[in-house]
């Protein structure tokens, strides 16, 4: 079979591991799950890389899998595993010749890892976005496939300089990006771990799309809102690049109407233009709706979590979001940077929502005491 050697983001690396999707089943109630693909981010081998690059956690859960899919010995204790593990990686990463992770397919915008799993961890480990990866013909043919001529028109209607967040294709690899890195992302899909399918998300303030595309690609149905037609128009466009079917609507969040709330609600350095800022601004289409009420209907549109990330006072935003909502529970995602600002990633959960004790226990294995 020939093989392509190709550059691709390492946001777009998925697994389809049986035991994995056996595994989600238990997450929550629904049987639909196990086909859908899951981002490297969550998986357990990244846990034990990163255990190894941060020197917090373990490699349990990554031993425990092998042993399930006999790619170690069943009796290998948790210290030899560790050590051998270390030392493949160790390998990897100074081996500039070792095999290049193979993709075995192209499903839902998310390219499926089929062999090279650990080295795709590796490169997440290091910082990397892209990784250079070998696929047979046919995937290779899909993947050049996705065509950038809406954004290209975009681009030029627009005259677009930069993005605010990364393209996630090879043809804007090089462009200039506001917050280049996925830290946002990473920790949003550490926190929700496998789930997805089923599930709708709302990501207000959405700018071009960029956590409205990745929660799509792991399952979830997403919509976005934002007031700003020149945003709306490459994430739309990007929509298409991709093949995801995300629906974007150009509207103030005070205008924006639905008939039920959403399971996720993502509002990434909005709240706080919305609170303050565009009061202080005196913008005509948000003056009428006041901070009480912007909340109020924030609330009613949160059915489980709210995935936020505050502006200049995360304290101020945090003890405003609880103290006017049922969504009293906050967990912290840590300390971001926006373009140059200081910023906090964090979620809001209802004390009575179904999600609460199975995202609790996410953020308890991956984010407490960090
Ligand atoms: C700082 S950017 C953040 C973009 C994105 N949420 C992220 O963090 O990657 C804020 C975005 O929210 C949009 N926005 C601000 N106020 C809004 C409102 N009242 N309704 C809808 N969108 C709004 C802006 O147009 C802009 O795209």
């Amino acid at each position: 079979m020939t093989m392509y050697d190709v550059i691709v983001p390492v946001n777009l690396l998925f697994a389809s591991q049986p035991r994995l999707a056996a595994s989600r089943r238990s997450c929550t109630d629904s049987g639909t799950m196990s086909t859908f693909p899951i981002p490297i981010v969550v998986l357990t081998a990244m846990e034990a890389v990163d255990c190894i690059f941060q020197g917090r956690g373990n490699v349990a859960s990554y031993h425990q899998d092998c042993v399930a899919s006999g790619l170690c010995q069943p009796d290998i204790s948790e210290t030899d595993f560790l050590l051998n593990f270390r030392r493949r990686i160790r390998g990897l990463r100074w081996n500039p010749f070792c095999h290049r992770p193979i993709i075995s397919d192209l499903q839902n915008d998310c390219l499926i890892v089929q062999d090279g799993i650990e080295l795709c961890c590796l490169s997440k480990a290091l910082g990397k976005s892209w990784v250079k990866v070998s696929m047979p013909e046919d995937v290779h043919a899909r993947w050049l496939a996705r065509s950038t001529d809406d954004l290209d028109n975009a681009v030029v209607r627009f005259s677009r300089k930069s993005f605010y967040n990364p393209v996630e294709h090879p043809a804007y690899r090089k462009a200039k990006i506001g917050r280049p890195d996925s830290i946002r992302l990473d920790r949003i899909r550490k926190l929700l771990g496998p789930i997805g399918p089923g599930l709708c998300g709302l990501d207000i303030g959405c700018n071009m799309g960029y956590t409205s595309h990745h929660l799509q690609r792991q399952g979830f149905r997403m919509t976005g809102i934002d007031y700003d037609e020149n945003h709306l128009a490459v994430a739309r466009a990007l929509t298409t690049t991709y093949g995801l079917d995300v629906r974007f609507e150009n509207c103030y969040f005070r205008q924006f109407q639905t008939d039920k709330p959403f399971d996720v609600v993502v509002a990434l350095t909005v709240l706080y233009h919305m609170f303050y800022r565009q009061e202080e601004q005196d913008i005509p289409e948000c003056s009428r709706m006041d901070k009480g009420a912007v909340m109020k209907k924030l609330d009613a549109l949160t059915r489980h979590a709210l995935l936020w990330e505050s502006g200049p006072d995360p304290g101020r935003e945090i003890d405003f979001i609880r103290s006017n909502s049922g969504l009293t529970d906050y967990y912290s995602l840590g300390p971001t940077q926006g373009t140059g600002k200081k910023r906090e990633l964090g979620v809001f959960l209802r004390p009575d929502s179904s999600l609460n004790d199975y995202l609790k226990k996410r953020h308890a294995a991956h984010f407490a005491g960090r």
